[in-house]
């Protein structure tokens, strides 16, 4: 992928939040560096909860509870987010409201959105979370998320082939189910869905392997400069068709996918096969080689949004010294200080940890002790 060198005016950032009743904050105010933002404090003092507050005003949604109303603070009856936003040199006010039974409400300097999805990508954001442990541990689903999830965010074509697929599947899967249930068999009618299923399937196969084309050496690259080339990953299309062409494949898993009454091969099928020194990172990887990993992971997708949005997104970095020895931290925290990067939020348990080192490299940086709901700069 090329890397576009951005200018100045590219920059965009946080300049200002402001929280009403949001989560355990009652009222919370902060004006934040355009570049790093340290949140410092014990656990459950709403570290965390800013970052998601943050992901909110870029999202529209919660980080981790989609359920809009349990982020209102306990027992209050609304709450409100303001983030003061400055993109390609534009000031941006951009409000959320949400009471309780009420549909929540979204603003842009004063306008409401119609719809959402208006607004999710303007302000675009990455976050990396112990969440994120999931993309190794859960089933092949949200591998596929993943990667789908970069992907159509800048190719149209695909997200529209993804849908056809997942249609065509569901008819494929329901005529499969129809056989069993009724005791017969038709070739012809399945024959159609399978001509349509071949059709998008390829294209999707074609593009996903293109685009990790450009994500693995990027990723590569991310993962040898966290672990100072100590290791030597790699990352992996598993392929449910194997070396078949897809209407081969799917007339041999036939008398199966008869059975089961579901198609068992095809692009819902295919899974990304994280590998670490030869043998698989879920198995065999230490707990710092996974976080070194799902955080080359993450960089990379940055990058990728960074090209697309030609904008740098927020890095939103909650708890990822757990884990990282002092080595790889420090590489994290030289590399997220970059030029590369833009605007950074960083939560940490310990408050001398951080402002050491970002002393150290003398990088600009500011720091917030959050205590119980409340936070100050330092
Ligand atoms: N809707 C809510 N109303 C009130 N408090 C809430 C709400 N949702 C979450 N909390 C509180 O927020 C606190 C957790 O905050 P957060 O996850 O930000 O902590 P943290 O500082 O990141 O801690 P850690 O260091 O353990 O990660 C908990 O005490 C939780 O009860
Ligand atoms: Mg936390």
């Amino acid at each position: 992928m090329q890397t576009r060198g951005l200018n100045t005016t590219d920059i965009m950032f946080l300049k200002q939040l402001s929280l009403i009743n949001f989560k355990n904050y009652s009222e919370f105010e902060a004006k934040f560096s355009d570049k790093i933002n340290c949140f410092v404090g014990n656990n459950g003092m709403g570290k965390t909860n800013l970052l998601d507050a943050i992901y909110y005003l870029s999202f529209c949604k919660s980080f981790f509870n989609s359920a809009d109303s349990q982020n209102i603070k306990h027992r209050e009856e609304f709450f409100v987010l303001q983030g003061y936003f400055n993109s390609f040199d534009e000031e941006h006010e951009v409000y959320c409201g949400l009471k309780r039974n009420h549909k929540k409400v979204f603003k842009n300097n004063k306008k409401e959105y119609e719809r959402l999805s208006e607004h999710i990508g303007r302000f675009p954001l990455v976050m990396i979370s112990p969440n994120d442990a999931d993309l190794i541990n859960g089933s092949s689903e949200l591998r596929r998320k993943f990667l789908d999830g970069i992907i159509s965010q800048y190719n149209k074509f695909y997200l529209d082939k993804l849908i056809s697929y997942n249609q065509v599947l569901k008819q494929r899967n329901a005529l499969l189910k129809h056989f069993a249930e009724t005791r017969t068999f038709d070739s012809e009618t399945l024959e159609i869905w399978d001509e349509q299923l071949i059709l998008h399937g390829n294209s999707i196969l074609d593009i996903r392997r293109e685009f990790l084309k450009q994500f693995i050496p990027l990723f590569n690259f991310y993962y040898n400069f966290i672990s100072n080339s100590r290791e030597d990953v790699a990352l992996e299309y598993e392929n449910s068709l194997g070396e078949k062409e897809f209407k081969t494949a799917l007339l041999t898993s036939l008398p199966r996918d008869r059975a089961v009454q579901y198609t068992t091969v095809g692009a819902h099928k295919d899974d990304l096969e994280f590998v670490l020194n030869g043998f698989s990172l879920k198995k065999f990887a230490s707990q710092g080689q996974q976080k070194s990993y799902l955080l080359a992971l993450k960089l990379a997708q940055f990058e990728f949004i960074k090209e697309q949005k030609n904008t740098k997104p927020l890095l939103l970095l909650d708890d990822v010294y757990d884990k990282l020895d002092e080595e790889r931290f420090t590489k994290l925290l030289e590399l997220v200080s970059s030029d590369k990067f833009g605007q950074v939020f960083i939560t940490d348990t310990h408050p001398e940890r951080m402002n050491e080192l970002f002393n150290q490299k003398q990088i600009e940086h500011r720091i917030f002790l959050v205590g119980e709901g409340s936070a100050v700069a330092l």
